[in-house]
């Protein structure tokens, strides 16, 4: 039984004022953590405080975005072993917001990914296909590839370090969710397509469902068999209703 985990990617959005009162909220709520994990990502500007506040807690914290290079002359960068400094347990790699306006490519993503992993974090491989991938029927030879490529020389201990997240683009930030059914499809062939680097990791691996996920539409989207939790937007940005998301379980 692969355990649930929710996170939440606050994107842009988060000044320490708003940081403090949403964990506050966070910190309010009860979840049964024999069930799902809670992890949050702030922006980076909060992610000290979040860690801070978070310590003696069981939400984890994560960032949204790692550089691949470890430190130097890269300005504007953050590297791992920054993160790892502020409490940061979980980083998110190859967002599509990441990919469309900052041409993030598979093999980055990738390159990140390992990074991550040799220092510990855990990153949360993010993919999806755009409205024009799945109405010309391209949905599954475009996740297949960014399968392959975020995943390029994975080995199973590598596959057991990693969370995946299917985020359709069409369905972010859009009020449109994937019917239940559509995301168990797109869901069953990444870990089939996992299956192919390993059997047994692919049946370990958290694959989370992204995409205008809400408290009224959790239930329906998690109780899917290869949904295993969900990577949260907008409701994430509010206590009552990212508590509502990993309580629906
Ligand atoms: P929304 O939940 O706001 O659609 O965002 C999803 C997302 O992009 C999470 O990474």
């Amino acid at each position: 039984m692969r355990k649930q985990l929710i996170a939440g990617n606050w994107k842009m959005n988060g000044t320490i004022e708003e940081t403090k009162t949403l964990i506050d909220g966070l910190l309010a709520g009860s979840y049964d953590d024999n069930i799902a994990d809670m992890v949050i990502c702030p922006p980076f500007t909060a992610l000290t405080t979040a860690g801070k506040m978070l310590q003696e807690s069981k939400i984890a914290v994560g960032a949204q975005d790692m550089s691949v290079h470890s430190n130097g002359a890269y300005t504007a960068e953050i590297s791992s072993g920054m993160l790892l400094t502020v409490g940061v347990s979980f980083v998110i790699l190859g967002h599509s917001e990441r990919r469309q306006y900052h041409a993030e490519t598979n093999q980055l993503v990738n390159a990140k990914a390992k990074v991550a992993i040799d220092a510990g974090l855990t990153p949360i491989i993010c993919v999806g296909e755009t409205l024009e991938d799945r109405e010309s029927g391209n949905t599954e030879t475009v996740i297949g590839q960014q399968i392959d490529g975020t995943l390029s020389e994975f080995s199973a201990d590598l596959l057991s370090k990693s969370v995946i997240a299917y985020e359709p683009v069409w369905a972010i930030g859009t009020g449109k969710t994937a019917p239940p059914e559509m995301a168990q499809e797109v869901h069953r062939f990444i870990r089939d397509r996992i299956a192919g680097i390993d059997k047994n990791a692919a049946e370990k691996i958290q694959i989370l469902y992204g995409g205008s996920v809400k408290p009224d539409n959790a239930k329906s989207l998690l109780s899917q068999p290869d949904i295993d939790g969900a990577l949260v937007g907008g409701a994430a940005l509010k206590a009552d209703d990212f508590l509502k998301i990993i309580n629906s379980l």
